[in-house]
């Protein structure tokens, strides 16, 4: 059988994980928000209207920071419209999803939503067709406690506490020509500038994530972040990655393969904003907030999705709904891989979406909700990886692809946690053929038992969890792990991702 090695040590820590690296991303896009969290006449709904199955699922999956409302929705977003009393407010045309937004949700129906599921809000400001006074509006209504106008405003609506956001999203993919408000990198770094600079003005203790490349593959990528850190390097704490991965033309090799992509990303966003904290001399170091990353079939979007016609707006359409295989998960588990391997530097990362829309949770009206494919390797990474991220000093094999070249057959990280003892590994084996055996150095860790090892794969690798069979597929016990004198052996089978605990 094929052989990996790797080895294990808490001496070769990466950095400390950020729990917000685990957040993900709710838009008003689809059905992610109406017929997704929030359903009132469901039978699980509560007395707000938001579904408690969803609810569930969403504290299962183990989500911590949530990106709000958008994406390509926000750049034509009037935050004012979604607060005050339901009644009165405007429903208005998405010019980017080609919907009507009610909004029956707003910023305080979110929030406490929030609060249900556990979870930190993150707000994106407009910045496509609006500017630095509606931003500072939107901070002074959410972060101030009272005694100006907007705060009092937001107590006479129903919410006495500031909502206390800390994290903000600087717009939304401006190097986008699909973007409204679309800008240069010059353009859009001396609004962001300006923003950022008014904003920190009005709450200093904001962090603040300008617009880096909506893709590594933007005819304008690295020369974008360079751009726009040089503006922006003193008025920010981080810089967004935005990627998606799809299965192209039947190569499955290169699909899996992906992370190699994602890698090479945070690598050289690494590489620019260090560059920049070079030529301006600064001490502060900018880390990366992957702010959307999966899978997402964006080819379906287009030629099957996509809704026209100026007197067609639907609300809450079936947009998005990509139904995920055990191929996806595991290219999906490996992309948190590539994630917890630059954890010194990836400090927050949004899951794009959470509900319905290129989601983990599927909900029918007025019947279930269920788990993708995709559920599974997040909720047990969000659950195992803790302390600090290890790099493993891997030993395995490779194959070629055809976008990619020559890549490892097998990827891996490690976590430790020195305050409980437990470690953990994540692995994947992109061998579509054969099984791999790996055997793990984990002497340097001490006494230690494995605790349970789960595996994602299937003899159907394009498997996948539907409303009329939504178990299909699951992670399943990996029996083949054994330790013996601090040697780990585990067998992955092909097209495999795979998590073992270890502890006391
Ligand atoms: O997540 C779906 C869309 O993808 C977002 O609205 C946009 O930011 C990105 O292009």
């Amino acid at each position: 059988m094929t052989s990996a090695r790797l080895t294990i040590d808490p001496h070769f820590s990466v950095g400390p994980i950020n729990r917000r690296i685990f957040g993900s991303f709710v838009e008003h896009l689809g059905r992610c928000v109406y017929d997704g969290i929030y359903e009132p006449g469901h039978p699980t709904a509560d007395d707000e209207g938001f579904r408690q199955d969803v609810i569930d699922l969403v504290k299962e999956l183990g989500v911590s920071t949530i990106r709000y409302p958008g994406g390509n929705f926000v750049s034509g977003f009037r935050w004012e419209d979604s607060v005050g009393p339901r009644e009165k407010r405007p429903r208005r045309l998405d010019l980017a999803w080609h919907s009507t937004e009610t909004n029956e949700i707003g910023l305080h129906e979110f929030a406490s939503w929030l609060d249900k599921v556990d979870s930190e809000l993150m707000l994106a400001v407009n910045l496509g067709t609006r500017g630095p006074l509606e931003a500072l509006d939107l901070l002074e209504y959410s972060n101030i406690a009272g005694g100006s106008a907007l705060a009092d405003q937001r107590i006479a609506n129903g919410r006495t506490d500031a909502f206390g956001v800390k994290m903000w999203c600087l717009g939304n993919e401006m190097d986008g020509p699909w973007q409204l408000g679309h800008r240069s990198a010059d353009d859009y770094g001396k609004i962001a500038s300006q923003t950022a600079k008014a904003m920190r003005q009005l709450d200093p203790s904001v962090e603040l994530v300008v617009c880096g490349s909506s893709s590594a593959h933007m005819p304008t990528f690295g020369e974008w972040e360079r751009v726009v850190l040089t503006h922006t390097y003193d008025d920010v704490d981080y810089i967004s990655c935005h990627a998606y991965y799809e299965e192209k033309n039947g190569d499955l090799g290169s699909f899996l393969a992906s992370a190699v992509d994602m890698d090479h990303f945070i690598e050289s966003v690494v590489a620019t904003a260090d560059h920049v904290k070079a030529v301006v001399g600064s001490d502060k170091t900018i880390d990366i907030s992957f702010d959307e990353w999966n899978v997402w079939y964006i080819e379906r979007f287009h030629n099957v999705d996509k809704i026209e016609g100026i007197d067609n707006w639907p609300v809450a359409p079936r947009l998005l709904e990509d139904v995920y295989s055990v191929a996806d998960a595991v290219v999906f588990g490996s992309l948190m891989i590539s994630m917890l391997k630059h954890a010194d530097r990836v400090t927050s990362a949004s899951l794009a979406q959470l509900v319905n829309v290129i989601a983990p949770i599927m909900t029918e009206p007025g019947g279930p909700a269920w788990r993708q494919a995709t559920f599974f390797p997040f909720a047990l990474t969000s659950q195992l990886a803790t302390g600090r991220a290890l790099e493993v000093k891997l030993e395995a094999p490779t194959y070629e692809t055809e976008v990619y070249g020559v890549v490892p057959l097998v990827d891996a990280v490690a976590t430790h946690d020195a305050e409980t003892g437990r470690a953990a590994v994540f692995l994947v084996n992109r061998s579509q053929g054969e099984p791999v055996s790996v055997t793990i150095d984990v002497s340097a860790l001490g006494e230690i038992t494995v605790l349970d090892a789960q595996t994602l794969a299937d003899d159907d690798v394009y498997a996948k969890n539907t409303l009329d069979e939504p178990e299909r597929v699951a992670l399943r016990a990996n029996d083949s792990a054994e330790l013996a004198e601090g040697q780990l052996t585990i067998v992955l089978p092909a097209v495999s991702w795979t998590a073992v605990s270890l502890g006391a």
